[in-house]
């Protein structure tokens, strides 16, 4: 009988279960909401992305179901060939106008939109600056690039400009940061590091995943929050987060949006969105111009949940957005209070590592606009609960 070459993946499997590391995905039943049923079980749901209850606001539903029933269900091609549709340009105008950029493009999803961005625009003579807790996507575009890679201590703008500071000034500089870090809550520095990417000549980029729809006026992310516009060269943003469909764009010059025609990797080689992805997007961005009253419940309900974990005693971190981390340090007692909070009706995902630090542990909640404050109250109180018994408060 043939040996199995891949035995080793059973013996890794075992080793996190060994170490309570082990995860079994969950399932959501229905959709994705505020209060969902996963594994049949009814729970407040704090672990989506889900920020502004999008994924099943009757516009975006009608706009996808139309979509669908006008332009099928694929694009059946990869944009540069047969599967560009009126629709995504559409798409990619709106985006454009909504960041006041020259233009933008829109890939699969905010993964390919970084990774295929930042390989794309820089080579191996090149250097990428980065924050040392930047997305995955990032890490993965800037080793792609063949770029050599300097990492710069979380939101050390002082130490991306020493860096940066002993770069050759003749070769391209990338400085990229997260708008907001997904792990943690917290926001990039991001005037800072826009004056050293002035002071340098840098390409500035940021990644705003976690900041669209949910920071600056109606949703427009990080660069506007800070009022930034037109000192940051690459603006990433994801559809499949707070806009509640699926898909990542970038936003900047039209050279940079027409090089990534060119040049952009997941966009040469990979399918485009159905028509009901786009359609749907476009619909977001309607209800993010005309429904701003979301955003605010966000906002209220972030306040308010954020502040009862921190009164009860939580380590919240340094959050400054809806996601904010419950750090209680060993992997499996993340896991351990993750799973208790499930069986008291609170879903909140424990992390650990290699998502975050080892000794980093953490359970992560988000909160939407969605969320009724009973909702709330009912986690906090399970938080409480459980947060007493496991001795983490
Ligand atoms: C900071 C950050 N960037 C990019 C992404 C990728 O976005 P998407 O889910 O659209 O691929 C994520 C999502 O996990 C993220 O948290």
């Amino acid at each position: 009988m043939r040996a199995d070459p891949l035995r080793y993946l059973s013996v890794e499997l075992d080793s996190l279960k060994t170490q309570g590391l082990y995860r079994r995905l969950r399932v959501l039943d229905g959709e994705q909401k505020a209060h969902a049923s996963f594994d049949h079980t009814s729970v407040v749901n704090l672990s989506s992305n889900n920020y502004l209850g999008l994924t099943t606001h009757p516009k975006l539903r009608e706009a996808a179901l139309d979509a669908t029933r006008t332009l099928g269900v694929g694009s059946g091609s990869v944009r540069t060939i047969a599967g560009t549709m009126e629709i995504h340009l559409e798409l990619e105008r709106r985006l454009a106008t909504f960041k006041h950029t020259e233009a933008a493009v829109v890939f699969q999803s905010g993964f390919t939109a970084n990774a295929g961005t930042v390989s794309s625009i820089l080579g191996k003579d090149d250097f990428i600056v980065s924050d040392e807790l930047n997305h995955a996507s990032i890490i993965d575009g800037a080793r792609l690039s063949r770029a050599t890679i300097k990492v710069f201590p979380h939101r050390d703008a002082k130490a991306a400009r020493n860096i940066v500071e002993g770069l050759p000034p003749d070769r391209r500089r990338l400085l990229i940061t997260d708008g907001v870090f997904s792990m943690d809550g917290d926001l990039g520095p991001l005037p800072e590091l826009c004056d050293v990417a002035d002071e340098f000549g840098c390409i500035m980029m940021v990644d705003d995943a976690h900041a669209s729809g949910v920071f600056g006026r109606n949703g427009r992310g990080t660069v506007d929050h800070f009022n930034l516009h037109g000192r940051v060269d690459v603006q990433v943003g994801t559809l499949s987060k707070a806009v509640g469909a699926l898909g990542g764009y970038v936003a900047g010059s039209r050279a940079l949006i027409e090089f990534l025609y060119h040049r952009a990797r997941p966009f040469l080689f990979s399918t485009s969105h159905p028509p009901a992805v786009a359609a749907a997007c476009l619909a977001a961005i309607d209800v993010l111009e005309t429904e701003p009253q979301l955003i605010q419940r966000l906002w209220d309900n972030t306040r308010f949940f954020k502040g009862g974990l921190a009164e009860l005693g939580f380590n919240t971190g340094a959050s400054e957005s809806p996601i904010t981390p419950v750090i209680v340090g060993e992997g499996a007692l993340a896991m351990t209070l993750s799973d208790q909070l499930f069986a008291a009706g609170v879903f909140a995902q424990g992390i650990g590592f290699p998502t975050v630090a080892r000794d980093k542990a953490r359970v992560r909640t988000i909160v939407t606009a969605t969320h009724t404050r009973e909702e709330l109250q009912f986690a906090l109180d399970a938080f409480a609960k459980v947060g007493r018994s496991l001795g983490v408060i």
